[in-house]
């Protein structure tokens, strides 16, 4: 009996080391997929462009209700400071650059926005 409990004990501590590493492996394969889909949709982050209704005001290229998103690229072009304060306005808001109408917060488009989530906006916006 005390054999057998020893022996059980001793296959399952040769099981158990090997499993962490499968987690953690699994763990580095999930993020990397992740990275790799986050770069792919890099371009054009179409489902967060969904989700926060970005082209309900805007367009790529003409005025609508909101200015274009070549008029924001050509604005902040050479402006070394934009990227940062541009994803702080989409998180949080801010005063109004363009005319009297500011722009919607998170909510108010469709949920709230993680700074990463900001982050690939500002970078799509601004290679226009
Ligand atoms: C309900 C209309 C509306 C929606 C939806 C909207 N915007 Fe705007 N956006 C505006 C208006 C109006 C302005 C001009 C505000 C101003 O004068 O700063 C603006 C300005 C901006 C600016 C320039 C801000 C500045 O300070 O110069 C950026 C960048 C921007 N929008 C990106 C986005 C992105 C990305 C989305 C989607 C996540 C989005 N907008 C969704 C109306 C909207």
């Amino acid at each position: 009996m005390f054999t057998r409990l020893a022996g059980g004990v001793r296959a399952r501590r040769d099981v158990v080391p090997v499993r962490p590493r499968h987690v953690a492996l699994a763990a580095i394969l999930a993020s990397l997929l992740l990275l790799a889909s986050r770069a792919l949709a890099q371009p054009e982050p179409s489902a967060l462009i969904d989700q926060q209704h970005c082209m309900f005001c805007h367009t790529n290229d003409a005025p609508f209700l909101a200015p274009s998103f070549q008029e924001i690229a050509n604005r902040y072009r050479d402006d070394p400071r934009a990227q940062v304060m541009l994803e702080h306005k989409l998180r949080v808001g801010g005063r109004a650059h363009w005319g009297n109408m500011a722009m919607p917060s998170p909510a108010e488009r469709g949920g709230p926005l993680s700074p990463e989530d900001a982050h690939t906006l500002v970078v799509w916006v601004l290679r226009h």
